[in-house]
């Protein structure tokens, strides 16, 4: 049984349809790519498996239990956390109390000061930063504190959406290598939404292309990284003389 489980998803920004159809398969202990063009549905994936917006139709299994429907607070109490796009500080509040914050579901209270420890040793910038609001840091040490946050809850499941947003190749890398080592070293299973596509492939252990709210392509992260039309439009090889044959063998393919 995988951990989460996506089932035809459809889900609507009013009359304007996001999601039509979209099934994903998350297994315990994967790294697990987004990877789509602007607008392709990702962003609304993750908000609709995290329970910020509800599907009109389909089901989200999370360790079996269909959790469609129910709030974020239930579906973070259950184990998974979501991180979204903009990593949305408290940014009125200082770096240590936003890693409060994320604990708020928890009951072990005394374990969240080992935890606190925890985090700033995958980040010690944040215990230089501890009492500073978090408004106030960077761009980097901002999603430093997101992906904190989300950790304080002892997530099974991490939705991360877009990390690398706005960071320097240098800060990027440095997160991405640490999502790397959540997965390994704390076993927490990540989806990672990403436009980054070769960063994220590097990390991965499979992937799903969107393309306009559908499912276009998925396999293992290997598989998508020697597959040409990734290649050509995710991993920027554009071969000139091959760009038409592409197109239109992935029209064939993927609608
Ligand atoms: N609040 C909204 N109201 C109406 N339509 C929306 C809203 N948010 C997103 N959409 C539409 O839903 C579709 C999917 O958007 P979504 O944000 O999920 O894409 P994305 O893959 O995350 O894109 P990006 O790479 O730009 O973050 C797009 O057509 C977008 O215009
Ligand atoms: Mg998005």
């Amino acid at each position: 049984m995988p951990l989460l489980e996506a089932s035809s998803l459809e889900t609507y920004y009013g009359p304007v349809v996001a999601l039509r159809g979209v099934s994903i398969q998350v297994e315990q202990g994967a790294i697990v790519a987004v990877l789509g063009a602007n607008g392709a549905g990702k962003s609304t994936l993750l908000k609709t498996i995290s329970g910020a917006m509800d599907p009109q139709t389909g089901t989200v299994r999370l360790k079996g239990d269909e959790i469609q429907g129910l709030n974020t607070w239930d579906i973070a109490r259950r184990g998974m956390i979501h991180v979204p796009e903009g990593r949305e500080v408290f940014s009125h509040l200082t770096v240590r109390e936003n890693l409060m914050m994320g604990a708020y579901t928890r009951r072990d209270r005394d374990a969240v000061a080992g935890d606190i420890e925890m985090v700033y040793g995958y980040f010690p910038r944040l215990r230089e930063r501890e009492k500073q609001h978090a408004g106030k840091l960077s761009g980097g040490e901002q999603q430093m504190v997101a992906i904190s946050r989300a950790l304080m809850a002892r997530p099974d499941v991490i939705l991360l959406d877009e990390p690398s947003l706005g960071l320097s190749p240098l800060l990027t890398k440095g997160i991405f290598d640490i999502v790397r080592r959540l997965n390994t070293e704390r076993g927490v299973t990540i989806v990672l939404v990403e436009q980054n596509a070769r960063l994220a492939l590097e990390i991965a252990t499979y992937g799903y292309v969107l393309e306009l709210g559908r499912v276009v392509l998925e396999g293992s992260a290997e598989s998508l990284r020697g597959n040409r039309d990734v290649q050509e439009f995710y991993l920027g090889q554009r071969e000139a003389g091959v760009r038409g044959e592409r197109r239109w063998k992935r029209k064939k393919q993927w609608r």
